[in-house]
């Protein structure tokens, strides 16, 4: 039986916490394919870390920047790419996705996301106030709009391995 090998890269998004970063290093590995953390590539473009980058740039400077580090890795060969919480947000970034990739949306309810990104503190965007607000806020913004992902799969429940899985399952 030959290994299946996704056409287009595979995009993972969703919340923060949803498990973009992790499931997708362990899905790269099982589909044998370049795993790629948009996150860290902008801070490698930017030489600082997304904190710094919101805290001297602001937001809009680092979507311009997320937009084009995205891009710029839609144009490698196949590979598992997972993105920051805001990337799908972007229309831009979004638009380039869904020509480019085969996006996945990692659907997680709100007290798993509060629990899994209790864990550190580098998130700029859940350090302005409550966390369990913040996040409650951004699924209703944000939840409508993932919803037009290639494909949803449940991200709240297993761990790592299942939830890779069930990604594997579904694509
Ligand atoms: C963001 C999510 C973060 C990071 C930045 C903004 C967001 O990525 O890109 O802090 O807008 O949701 P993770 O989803 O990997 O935490």
């Amino acid at each position: 039986q030959g290994r299946f090998v996704p056409a287009r890269t595979v995009v993972l998004v969703g919340l923060m916490g949803s498990g973009k970063s992790s499931v997708g290093r362990r899905l790269a590995q099982r589909l044998a394919l370049p795993f790629r953390d948009a996150d860290i590539e902008i801070e490698q473009a930017a030489g600082q870390t997304i904190p710094e980058i919101f805290a001297t740039h602001g937001e809009a400077h680092f979507r311009d920047g997320e937009r084009r580090v995205i891009a710029r890795l839609l144009e490698e060969p196949v590979h598992v790419l997972a993105t920051g919480g805001g990337a799908f947000m972007d229309a831009r970034t979004r638009d380039a996705i869904t020509a480019r990739g085969i996006s996945i949306w990692l659907r997680v309810d709100l007290d798993e996301l509060v629990r899994r990104t209790a864990r550190r503190n580098h998130r700029p965007l859940l350090n302005q106030g409550d966390p369990r607000q913040i996040l409650a806020g951004l699924m209703e913004q944000r939840y409508p709009v993932y919803a037009d992902a290639d494909i949803t799969v449940d991200g709240g429940a297993g761990d790592v391995e299942e939830m890779t899985e069930r990604v594997l399952k579904a694509l």
